[in-house]
């Protein structure tokens, strides 16, 4: 059952709805820090400040679940010393964000299996969840260690499990029942997907959701991006009609 039941009362963007679900995968950070003669990590430190920004915007904005893609399962094939300083990231950033996202009532969900970090990290990700989990205003779903298709390997398991237990027939595994058992189950569906940096992939994020998502490929790189840009893509978002399939 979806926690977020459509709302009249969410404000409408220049050009008509605002979607609801809005999935970023942040690419560029390290095309932005070569092209200044920076080490990729400033790269990733002015994306991580990006991230907070267009949080802010996309709470003013009425959109009720951002989800970003801050780590995927891929990830790990980076030098040791990269994935160092994005796990000292995210450290950073729980310890200087919580209290404002909590305040600002963002409930945090992450989607992936962030128990294969650090146990530090993981531990402080595990606190941050359990502090804003009665929050209701918005969630902001974190993916890390996060792939598509994983996801939907541990979703068959599930759903496989609940065959043999009895619980439910194989015949009764349809659309819904896959969906329950996604890391996404409790978000609305997803409307918009923003990949920038000029890539015009989804590497392995999302794939089921984005069945019937709007997707808008913009040159920007990360750390560009910002408010301004969001609300570029929504008018994008708002200009396109969306007939599901139909006519
Ligand atoms: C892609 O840029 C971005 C990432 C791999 C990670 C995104 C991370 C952040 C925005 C920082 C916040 C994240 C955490 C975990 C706190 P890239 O390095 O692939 O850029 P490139 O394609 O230009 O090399």
């Amino acid at each position: 059952m979806s926690t977020h039941p459509a709302s009249t009362t969410r404000p409408e963007s220049a050009g008509g709805s605002v979607p609801r679900h809005v999935a970023i995968i942040m690419d560029g950070n390290g095309r932005w820090a070569k092209a200044r003669g920076l080490p990729r990590a400033a790269g990733h430190k002015a994306g991580a400040e990006s991230a907070r920004k267009v949080l802010r915007a996309a709470g003013e904005a009425g959109v009720e679940c951002l989800t970003l893609y801050a780590f995927s399962s891929e990830n790990w094939r980076r030098p040791q010393s990269e994935i160092n300083d994005l796990m000292g990231l995210l450290r950073f950033y729980i310890g200087s964000e919580l209290n404002a996202i909590h305040k600002e009532g963002v409930r945090l969900k992450i989607i992936g299996d962030h128990r294969a970090f650090q146990p530090d990290v993981a531990r402080l990700v595990d606190e941050a969840v359990a502090k804003t989990a009665g929050n209701t205003r918005m969630t902001l779903a974190v993916a890390l260690n996060y792939g598509a298709r994983t996801e939907m390997v541990l979703a068959a398991r599930t759903l496989a499990r609940r065959v043999a237990a009895g619980e439910m027939t194989a015949d009764q595994i349809d659309d819904a029942a896959i969906e329950s058992a996604l890391d996404t189950r409790d978000l609305p569906p997803l409307d918009l997907l923003i990949r920038t940096s000029g890539e015009c992939r989804l590497s392995n994020f999302l794939l089921w959701q984005a069945a019937y998502a709007e997707l808008v490929f913009l040159d920007t790189l990360w750390p560009d991006f910002d408010g301004t840009g969001l609300n570029a893509a929504f008018a994008e978002y708002a200009a396109r009609e969306r007939r599901y399939g139909g006519l």
